[in-house]
């Protein structure tokens, strides 16, 4: 005999999941490759205003939901000088990969880079399924606001040098293919040309697991 409060538990679970579903599916769109936002300079930020917060709440939200490392706001439409980045996520057997700290720099400007530069294979979220080897500098000084709009500087190495360069690059129309040498984008042009015309490649999770795409 089934209780009417269990009927009740399996129809909230139920309800539960369907609301999950539907929050997957409402995922904040990110724009892709051909885009002519994605080509266009962002405007500097004049100050802090609900309406930049919930533009920092979205890019989060989405950058997280979709496995990345670091996001430009002009990605969502918006051209704003406005970079956020996690490259401590924590990579796991279990999923989803657990978030590190959470940087936000707003008018981000590169004051000085390293002589050296450095290779790395990039990924970004507005190309998905493309990848390519840049060379960048290794070391970067930056200064940007907080998220109290306050003035900071900071040094970077590494993925975080990396991913804050490859965003700065949104912030000024420039993506990570146009970085690219020749040949590297002639392995690559048959991908893009579909990317314009819509046809994304699907990525599987394992390779969004297995990789830093920003
Ligand atoms: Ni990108």
């Amino acid at each position: 005999m089934i209780r009417v409060d269990e009927c009740w538990a399996v129809f909230i679970k139920i309800t539960i999941a369907r609301v999950d579903s539907l929050r997957r599916e409402m995922k904040i769109e990110i724009l892709t490759y051909g885009h002519p936002t994605l080509k266009q300079k962002s405007e500097s930020v004049a100050g802090m205003t609900p309406e930049i917060r919930g533009l920092i709440d979205r890019m989060a939200e989405a950058m997280y939901s979709n496995k990345g490392v670091g996001l430009a706001a002009p990605q969502l439409g918006q051209l704003l000088r406005v970079v956020i980045l996690d490259v401590d996520q924590v990579k796991s057997e279990t999923k989803p990969r657990a978030k590190g700290k959470l940087h936000v720099l707003i008018n981000p400007e590169i004051l000085w880079e390293s002589q050296e530069d450095e290779p790395y294979v990039e990924g970004c979220l507005s190309i998905p399924g493309v990848d390519g080897k840049v060379y960048r500098p290794a070391q970067i000084g930056v200064r940007f606001r907080n998220l109290r709009f306050q003035d900071k500087e900071m040094q970077a190495e590494g993925l975080l040098a990396r991913v804050i360069q490859h965003e700065v690059d949104h912030l000024n129309g420039i993506l990570f293919v146009d970085r690219l040498g020749f040949t590297q984008r002639a392995l690559i042009a048959g991908k893009l040309s579909k990317l314009r015309k819509g046809i994304r490649h699907p990525i599987s999770d394992e390779r969004r697991e297995d990789k830093f795409i920003f």
